[in-house]
């Protein structure tokens, strides 16, 4: 199975994040053959950014992911930037992606929604970047959050359509990935304003738990988190406090949402499980903090092992955009 996932570099990755993608990814990196997970420091700059800065988030990001499990022996880790067949093989995935179809993405519509200077076209062209991410290593499965359903199924539909163009009938050039999301927590909500989706940019800063936070600040943060009418512990679509904070306790200790329940029975109120909630998530990113530290420090390393992946990611994407040149008639003939 070639799995293949992307993350956005800052060093603000939030709960979401890890419960949502980074533990499958570390989860993956064994099933994988290989799996693949890769830095999209260009997909960074469609929004107004610090060049200088970028760099450096890129290595915070590294860092995090080795410290949450990736071992670059086990799986390929590399920046978007230092292969070039994502820029390219995006570009001629172009010709087969209608601009309606990027205009309605509702990420796009958000994003474009919040800049105040320039909307970039590199925004709306935002998930072909991600089709061509995927595409371009014939990956058959996608970990991700619940939040990139929209982009998974317009990768799905260009691959379609790309082979329907140009494979030889019957045949395919590119796959057609599959989406994966966890059971519980593939859409973990703000712990202020739980019906938003918790978030680096759009959330708030009290509701968004920090991979890197300490523990007191966690704890603060489910201490102030926002619950509901009532005092019963169970999930429903009137609770949504409630039930966010249910399936972060679920998904931090890797039980099911109807187990919380169960144990909660005998809880006093909605205090003792933001207590609970606090303890499960603490001991989930604690070792992630810690390690994180001594990998962040030592930057030749990283780029070190960033620059390993990146071959490694070469010698699978250039074959199939041999490939993909060779279908469309681009250069000369093979
Ligand atoms: P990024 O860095 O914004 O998000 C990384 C991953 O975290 C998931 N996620 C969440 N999961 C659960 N609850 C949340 N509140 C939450 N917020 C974020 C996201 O679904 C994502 O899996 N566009 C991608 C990056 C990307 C990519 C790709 C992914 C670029 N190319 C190719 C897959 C395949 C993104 O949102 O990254």
């Amino acid at each position: 199975m070639r799995i293949f996932s992307g993350i956005q570099p800052t060093g603000r990755k939030h709960l979401g994040n890890y419960i949502g993608a980074i533990r499958q990814y570390v989860e993956g990196q064994d099933r994988g053959d290989p799996a693949i997970f890769c830095i999209v420091d260009l997909h960074a700059i469609t929004v107004a950014y610090d060049p200088a800065e970028l760099r450096e988030r890129v290595y915070d990001t590294t860092a995090i992911l080795l410290a949450a499990g990736l071992d670059p022996e086990r799986c390929i880790l590399f920046r978007q930037g230092d292969v070039m067949e994502h820029a390219e093989l995006c570009w001629l995935l172009s010709s087969v992606t209608a601009i309606g179809e990027l205009n309605r993405m509702h990420q796009f519509r958000d994003k474009s929604a919040a800049q105040r200077e320039l909307v970039s076209a590199g925004l709306l062209f935002y998930p072909e970047l991600m089709a061509a991410d995927v595409l371009a290593y014939r990956a058959q499965e996608v970990p991700v959050g619940e939040d990139q359903r929209e982009h998974l199924e317009l990768m799905r539909d260009v691959a379609r359509r790309f082979n329907a163009r140009f494979a030889p009938e019957g045949q395919e050039i590119l796959v057609v990935p599959e989406q994966r999301t966890p059971e519980v927590g593939a859409r973990i909500m703000d712990l202020q304003e739980p019906t938003r989706k918790m978030s680096t940019t759009g959330g708030t800063p009290e509701g968004t738990v920090y991979v890197l936070d300490e523990p007191k600040a966690i704890e603060k943060k489910f201490k102030r988190a926002v619950t509901d009418s009532g005092n019963e512990i169970v999930k429903s679509p009137d609770k949504p406090g409630v039930s966010n904070l249910i399936d972060i306790l679920a998904a931090a200790r890797d039980i099911t949402p109807a187990v919380v329940e169960e144990e909660m029975r005998s809880a006093r109120g909605y205090g003792d499980l933001k207590v609970a909630a606090a303890d499960a998530v603490v001991e989930l990113l604690a070792p992630v903090r810690e390690r994180y530290e001594a990998l962040r420090g030592d930057e030749d390393a990283l780029e070190e092992s960033l620059a390993r992946g990146a071959e490694k990611a070469r010698e699978l994407s250039a074959p199939v955009l041999a490939d993909v040149r060779d279908a469309m008639g681009v250069g000369p003939r093979r």
